[in-house]
């Protein structure tokens, strides 16, 4: 690839600006562990059924920055994009998702920077999930740093719908036809009922034992 195709990789101080970002997700991916430890060390229970995380790729920071009409720098992009550390927390159960959130929010070096409740909420395209932007301390050689990091929180049935709909808008060859969208739509109401179902046996069956 050209050079001009890597901007930001051949700035100087890049190495540094990703590494950052890199700790923000072990951080941040070590609290999440911690507590779902806790939660099944006091509760026998274990609301996070898995976990994934990305660093935003150069090329997908720059094409970001671009469309944000952004100069692109490293700069420029610690200071417009706030998900070039991202995790992903797959739950069991909706009040899982909402349990999760709170207590990450309530960690005194976890600063708020933005929330999207797509559960309450849900997209045109039926997509739910709770979007938070978190920023946490990472200590570096030059000291104290805040770095963002972008947590999708959703449940085992959301996911599995995203996954699909991702599949099929970004990895397409043709257009969707509008009874695609309107039957993936669909679907996103049927997970939604189930996992409304799912939660209830669930609180039922914590209430007989
Ligand atoms: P981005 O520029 O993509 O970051 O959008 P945004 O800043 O408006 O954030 P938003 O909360 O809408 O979405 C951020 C991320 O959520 C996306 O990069 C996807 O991973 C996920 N997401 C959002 N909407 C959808 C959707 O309709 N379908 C799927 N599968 N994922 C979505
Ligand atoms: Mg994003």
């Amino acid at each position: 690839m050209s050079g001009e195709l890597h901007r930001i990789e051949s700035q100087e101080g890049f190495e540094v600006f990703r590494h950052a970002y890199r700790a923000a997700i072990k951080e941040v991916r070590t609290k999440i562990e911690i507590l779902s430890e806790d939660f099944a060390v006091r509760h026998d229970y274990n609301p996070i059924h898995h976990m994934e995380r990305r660093l935003k790729i150069p090329a997908s920071i720059e094409e970001k920055l671009e469309r944000l009409g952004k100069e692109v720098s490293i700069e420029s992009a610690k200071d417009n994009i706030f998900d070039i550390a991202g995790i992903r927390v797959v739950c069991n159960f909706v009040e899982d998702v909402y349990t999760l959130a709170d207590m990450l929010i309530a960690q005194n070096d976890v600063k708020l920077i933005t929330k999207k409740d797509y559960i309450e909420n849900p997209k045109p395209n039926g997509y739910r999930s709770l979007h938070l932007v978190i920023s946490v301390p990472v200590f570096l050689l030059d000291g104290r740093e805040e770095v963002p990091v972008e947590i999708q929180i959703r449940t085992v049935a959301m996911d599995f719908w995203a996954s699909l709909e991702h599949n099929l808008r970004y990895k397409k060859t043709k257009e969707i036809p509008a009874r695609i969208d309107i039957e993936l739509k669909a679907c996103a109401e049927v997970s939604a009922t189930l996992d409304k179902r799912m939660q209830k046996i669930f609180n039922e069956l914590n209430t007989i034992e």
